[in-house]
């Protein structure tokens, strides 16, 4: 084929204008998907669009290694993005991913159920309270970063502290974000988040607690490996992958849900319809955009486009979850659709660690909030413009007021 075909114009490529890409991102994806890899010159990178060729490049690690990103970062942001286990592959990577993923398993994350709905009764007070909320604000943002406090074990009343170092975490982690006039506030904002975490190792090694803390330090006395900068990149990344991620699932979902009130209406007459509901929304609004970027290791053929070695290649989760070719209608949201191949989670080595937790707590998020508030509504103007927020990487809103009736 000819590789011109594969070189989207400025008109084409979906990420040519930020500012605006979350408005219409679909119909951009649609205009593209069909050429399965095309290089986008906003990003300088090949787009990888169609869904089957998602796994063989997912699946192949060694040949697509994550590239290390926020070069431009001031340290410790860079140690931070060079040791996670995201930015790793083989031994290494092995190594990051087994020191945390016992809790993360299925059963370890069922426990938490009876915690997350504490979580999740205490936040929605204030809706009951005045009668209307920020969903994003005063719940979606709120909710995951104290379930990653809770499996800490750090004091409650940091929670702020972590949302705070977690915005600034998923910041630098982005492709479209600018380090250099931010540095010197980085540089605050790790000093002061390194200092709180140095404290809470040094409490766990004198008094070891049921945390996952106490789990990463207990380890050194197997691990001989393992330093402070594996401990605080471990417990810093499980905030930056868990947090925005999980909020814009809950609040993109509950947009989702009032905007298809006879699905809503299902589900509320039937909450064991909810693990179909967060399959669903996690395919129709997928959290993640795209991809962290990987580089071809090799020259590689992708479908049938050649990638030449060190060039730059990002998948585009979206794209492919409404790819036509795997899902019927799949602009529709349809909780009882039964194609169950969203890529939402990745695959392959590098397969969301948290995948069941943020599951489970966007499950009990909109069992509680659609009991509570069963007539929950959102202006009519929200519902047809919603704000999204600034960012490529992810898809979430900046906002959603919700009103009880
Ligand atoms: C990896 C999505 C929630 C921890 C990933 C990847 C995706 C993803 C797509 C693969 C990234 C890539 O290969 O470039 C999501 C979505 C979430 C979510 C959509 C919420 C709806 C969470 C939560 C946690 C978490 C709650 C932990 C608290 C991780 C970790 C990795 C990861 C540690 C890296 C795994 C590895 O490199 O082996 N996630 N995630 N995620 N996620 Fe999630």
């Amino acid at each position: 084929m000819d590789a011109s075909n594969h070189i989207l114009s400025l008109d084409q490529d979906p990420f040519s204008e930020i500012a605006t890409f979350h408005r219409d991102c679909h119909a951009r994806y649609d205009r593209v998907r069909d050429k399965g890899v095309a290089f986008s010159p906003s990003f300088n990178a090949w787009i990888v669009f169609k869904h089957n060729l998602l796994h063989d490049f997912f699946g192949a690690p060694e040949s697509f290694p994550v590239i290390p990103m926020g070069q431009d970062a001031p340290e410790p942001a860079r140690t931070m993005l060079r040791l996670n286990m995201l930015a790793n592959n083989g031994e290494a990577h092995r190594r990051h991913r087994s020191l945390v993923q016992g809790f993360f398993t299925p059963q370890a994350v069922r426990k938490l159920e009876r915690d997350i709905e504490k979580i999740v009764d205490e936040e929605l007070a204030v809706m009951a309270e005045r009668g209307e909320m920020d969903a994003v604000r005063d719940f979606s943002f709120r909710l995951p970063v104290r379930v990653i406090v809770h499996m800490l074990g750090v004091p409650l009343d940091r929670a702020d502290d972590f949302s705070t170092w977690g915005n600034w975490l998923v910041k630098i982690g982005d492709p479209s974000f600018d380090h250099l006039p931010h540095a010197a506030t980085i540089e605050k904002v790790f000093g002061e988040m390194l200092d709180f975490l140095r404290e809470q190792i040094e409490d766990r090694e004198k008094s070891p607690k049921d945390d996952l803390i106490t789990h990463l330090v207990a380890q050194k006395a197997t691990q001989p490996w393992l330093t402070f900068d594996d401990i605080w990149t471990s417990i810093t990344f499980i905030l930056t992958a868990g947090h925005e991620t999980t909020t814009n699932l809950i609040s993109s979902g509950i947009l989702t849900l009032l905007k298809n009130p006879d699905q809503l209406a299902r589900l509320k007459g039937d909450m064991s319809l909810l693990d179909l509901c967060i399959d669903e929304l996690a395919r129709y609004e997928g959290p993640v955009s795209i991809a962290v970027p990987r580089i071809a290791s090799h020259d590689v053929t992708l479908g049938s486009t050649s990638i030449k070695a060190g060039d730059v290649i990002i998948a585009c989760l979206q794209a492919a979850n409404r790819d036509p070719e795997i899902f019927d209608n799949p602009h529709q949201f349809d909780i009882f659709r039964k194609e169950k191949s969203s890529i939402s989670f990745g695959y392959g080595p590098h397969f969301c660690l948290g995948k069941h937790l943020a599951r489970l707590e966007a499950k009990v998020a909109l069992r509680q909030l659609f009991t509570q508030f069963p007539d929950l509504r959102v202006d009519a103007a929200e519902m047809e413009n919603p704000v999204w927020q600034p960012l490529i990487q992810t898809r979430g809103l900046k906002s959603l007021r919700l009103y009880a009736s």
